[in-house]
């Protein structure tokens, strides 16, 4: 049985290491690299931070490089895209969990733990739904007992292995949307066909099938980064009503989508995420990257000298925000390296966002968050004079 097969490799590194005293400890096993002391999840262990990555699994156990990265520098991982509804049930009553349950597997091989990505989104649904909904042939009714049974399969299987859901994502209304009286976006894809009370059923079921995971709302823009802070303010009220009716909600994703070119207010994302840990709720940053625009998408080097050190330094301001805010969790870049980025698919011109380059060489960004998890790991020991401050 492989857990058996691990635990013997294991035992076989505990020999090696012994005997050889310079060798790196807390080897993963099964050929798993180790773990460096001064790897980002080594560093934010020292302060109960986990720090995470998306995970494409068209590369994860294919390329070595990127393997042994995931599994050396993060100890939370996400999948990219084999949760979403479009690739776990690609036709109507036919589930496929194989790059997901590999997901999860190899987190377990890696001390990792799983944040689960995503039950409720109008994005990557299958095209039997979408199509089935828009030719009439789905009822409204209909729609509900789909998506009830989605949410019950998809978080039953994955019961009792998933540290975080998303369970609802991207709900509210952007400034060029048309909100609801609560701030839901009213043409959002669920909002529109079931109202707004989809949302906190969506919990339900999903604490009903796995009743240990937290269950988070994930959303772009609801921390620091509105310039009115309408959206903040929506899904906070609208989290706090939910907890006043007891829907098990326990927590919220901001996202960390940012770009060099809009600026950014630091001090109001930690004060945001702060604000949700007020009520009660946990809190992580699910999706973080910083994009810039780049000279082209092979090579992604920023078209601006001062988006080189914008694009570390908005990273980091949203590392320390996390780490300031008990509550917070985790802190997930979406993605391991440039080359391998929704980025220059989606935001024409841009790219640069992750914290290793196209060739995935560590950036200075990388070099950044090292520095920040390491200041909050605790004070360096000087042997100069007393300050004479103790
Ligand atoms: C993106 C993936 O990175 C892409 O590979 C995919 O083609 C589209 O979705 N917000 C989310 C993520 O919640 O699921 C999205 O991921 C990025 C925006």
């Amino acid at each position: 049985m492989k857990l058996r097969r691990l635990s013997a490799v294991a035992a076989g590194v505990v020999t090696v290491l012994a005997l050889v005293p310079s060798a790196v400890a807390a080897a993963g096993g099964n050929g798993a690299p180790a773990v460096p002391k001064d790897s980002l999840r080594a560093l934010g262990a020292k302060q109960g931070l986990r720090v995470g990555t998306a995970v494409d699994m068209a590369k994860l156990g294919t390329d070595a490089a990127y393997t042994d990265t995931v599994a050396a520098q993060f100890s939370v991982v996400t999948p990219e895209n084999v949760m979403k509804w479009d690739a776990v049930s690609p036709s109507r009553g036919v589930n496929n969990w194989k790059p997901a349950d590999q997901l999860v597997q190899f987190a377990g091989q890696h001390g990792q733990l799983v944040r689960g990505h995503t039950l409720m989104w109008h994005n990557q649904l299958p095209s039997w739904l979408t199509s089935g909904v828009s030719d009439g042939s789905i009822s409204t009714t209909e729609l509900r007992d789909i998506l009830h049974q989605h949410i019950t399969d998809e978080a039953a299987h994955f019961k009792g292995r998933i540290w975080q859901w998303d369970v609802v994502n991207e709900v509210f209304a952007n400034s060029w949307d048309t909100p609801t009286s609560d701030g839901l976006n009213s043409t959002d894809f669920w909002v529109q066909h079931l109202g707004e009370g989809i949302i906190a059923d969506a919990f339900r079921w999903a604490h009903q099938a796995d009743p240990k995971a937290l269950l988070m709302y994930n959303d772009y823009n609801i921390a620091g980064q509105d310039g009115t802070n309408t959206k903040f303010q929506a899904v906070y009220n609208f989290v706090k009503s939910l907890r006043a009716q007891g829907v098990p909600i326990d927590g919220i994703g901001e996202q960390g989508h940012l770009d060099t070119q809009y600026g950014f207010d630091a001090q109001r994302f930690q004060d945001d995420l702060q604000a949700y840990g007020d009520l009660g709720l946990k809190v992580a940053v699910t999706e973080a990257d910083v994009r810039t625009f780049v000279n082209n998408a092979t090579d992604q080097v920023p078209t601006s000298q001062l988006a080189q050190f914008a694009q570390p330094f908005e990273f980091s301001e949203m590392l320390k925000a996390c780490e300031l805010v008990r509550q917070c969790l985790s802190f997930t870049a979406w993605g391991v390296y440039d080359g391998d980025s929704w980025i220059p698919g989606t935001f024409s011109g841009e790219g640069y966002g992750l914290l290793y380059d196209v060739n995935l060489k560590p950036k200075p960004v990388y070099f950044a968050l090292q520095q920040d998890l390491s200041l909050a790991a605790g004070p360096g020991h000087r042997n100069g004079p007393d300050s004479g401050d103790e």
